[in-house]
């Protein structure tokens, strides 16, 4: 059933206004706020399947699905009646459950891992994991890739992705030198990069952190070369040198395919960070690997890691229920949606001339609005090379039309099952307009 809200009094103008009193920025994340693409951000009364219902009025088929998290579309009843049985049964105890044993198994089932800990935001996660790499290697270091995005753990805010790359931010204030220290950034897809800081700092380096396809300046998946995909690479490179892989799944896990990037690439990494699908629209994130490194951590082992609402049952009942109803059929439909979505998007901007390179990991995808003569992106320094304003002239008017995509050039176009053909219709026919708009914009940078 679609739910239409009535339209609310309060615009998204005036909520923005009063936002901006309350909130830095008006929003609770920054690339909420369309700082990169101007204009105001629509704030959302309701969602339904593959729709947003903002307080204008307005039925937005949604590209965004909160970042990654809606795989199976808005308020999916059968994720809602779990939500609201878990509610009907107390919202949160601090002791344990068998959902939170049940979610573990799930997780298990998908994902090279012996055991989980589950948390309540993908940042946590990978602070954990981190924390956990070097307390067991005994080391300090960790390589991580420009553009790559893992939440904002201050030793991880190096040469961010998302928001730091939406915002142009260089580093972040508040972060001290001697936190990034440790940190060497390196360049996505860089293989000499990555075999010159081990033969510089191998044995001081605890792991190698990396997004499995990384979906934060876009989608740049890694790259095979002599066969050899980039994830297997690092592995490889990270366990001559007594280091860790540590793949980050927060955004690709669950989506791009039933067990992620792994089941793309079959690469296992030394530990795994999970979020997004796994929580179904809730806090729920998780980090897991193998017993002996897991069994390092509180309260068998002395790394300490906790959480007054981690396993938090309302958000444990979303996230099983997500995952069991994520059949192999839901990915196939959604790896389907996908391959038409790029198609139509590559043809209007191809009519239009506009130059543009679309790349995807299985599902998840991006459009780059790059120069003419540019036809990948492997990397950060790459990604940055391209032009915003086209972008955010193509961005409003498929808002325009209805059809709302990230605001930010530097994100993932996300799908769900619920992209159903009316859904599509819509997106397919805002497409020439809006690649028009960008090629009158595309020659400003
Ligand atoms: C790959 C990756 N890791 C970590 C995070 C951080 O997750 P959260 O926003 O839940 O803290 C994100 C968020 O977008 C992400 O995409």
């Amino acid at each position: 059933m679609t739910v239409r809200p009535a339209v609310s009094t309060v615009r998204s103008e005036a909520a923005f206004e009063r936002a901006q009193t309350l909130t830095p920025g008006g929003v609770n994340s920054p690339v909420r706020a369309f700082r990169s693409v101007g204009g105001t951000p629509r704030f959302i009364r309701s969602a339904s399947g593959p729709y947003l219902y903002d307080l204008d009025g307005n039925e937005l088929v949604d590209l965004v699905c909160s970042w990654g998290p809606m795989l199976l579309g808005h308020a999916h009843p059968e994720v809602i009646g779990a939500v609201v049985n878990a509610a009907q049964r107390g919202t949160s105890y601090g002791a344990p459950t068998l959902a939170e044993v049940d979610l573990a198994a799930e997780i298990r089932d998908r994902m090279p891992v012996e055991q989980v800990r589950l948390v309540n935001s993908g940042t946590e996660a990978t602070m954990s994991v981190l924390r956990l790499a070097r307390a067991v290697t005994g080391r300090d270091k960790i390589i991580k890739f420009a553009g790559c995005y893992h939440g904002h753990v201050d030793a991880l805010l190096a040469a961010a992705g998302s928001g730091v790359a939406t915002l142009a931010i260089p580093g972040t204030p508040g972060v001290t030198e001697g936190t990034t220290l440790d940190t060497l950034v390196l360049g996505y897809n860089d293989r000499n990069a990555v075999h010159e800081a081990f033969a510089s700092f191998g044995s001081e380096i605890a792991a190698v952190i990396t997004e499995a396809a990384p979906g934060n300046m876009g989608v740049v998946p890694p790259r095979t070369e002599d066969g050899i995909g980039f994830n297997a690479f690092l592995a490889d490179i990270a366990h001559q040198h007594g280091a860790m892989f540590i793949s980050d799944e927060v955004m690709t896990g669950f989506r791009v395919s039933r067990s992620g990037q792994f089941g793309l690439d079959g690469v296992r990494p030394d530990l795994m960070t999970f979020g997004k699908v796994m929580g179904g629209g809730f806090p729920a994130a998780a980090f897991g690997g193998p017993t002996d490194i897991m069994e390092n951590l509180a309260p068998v082992g002395s790394v300490y890691q906790a959480g007054t609402l981690s396993g938090n049952p309302i958000a444990t009942a979303a996230g099983l229920a997500t995952l069991r109803l994520a059949t192999p059929q839901v990915y196939s439909q959604i790896d389907s949606t996908s391959a038409t979505v790029r198609a139509e998007v590559a043809a209007a901007l191809e009519a239009a001339g506009v130059p543009y390179v679309i790349q995807n990991a299985g599902n998840l995808f991006s459009v780059f609005f790059v120069s003419e003569g540019v036809t990948a992106v492997p990397d950060y320094a790459t990604a940055t090379q391209q032009s915003t304003s086209a972008y955010a002239a193509f961005f409003h008017s498929m808002l325009g039309s209805g059809v709302y995509l990230p605001p930010s050039v530097y994100e993932a176009w996300f799908l769900s099952a619920a992209h159903d053909d009316r859904a599509l219709n819509r997106i397919v026919e805002a497409l020439p307009t809006a690649a028009a708009a960008a090629a009158s914009a595309s020659g400003d940078r």
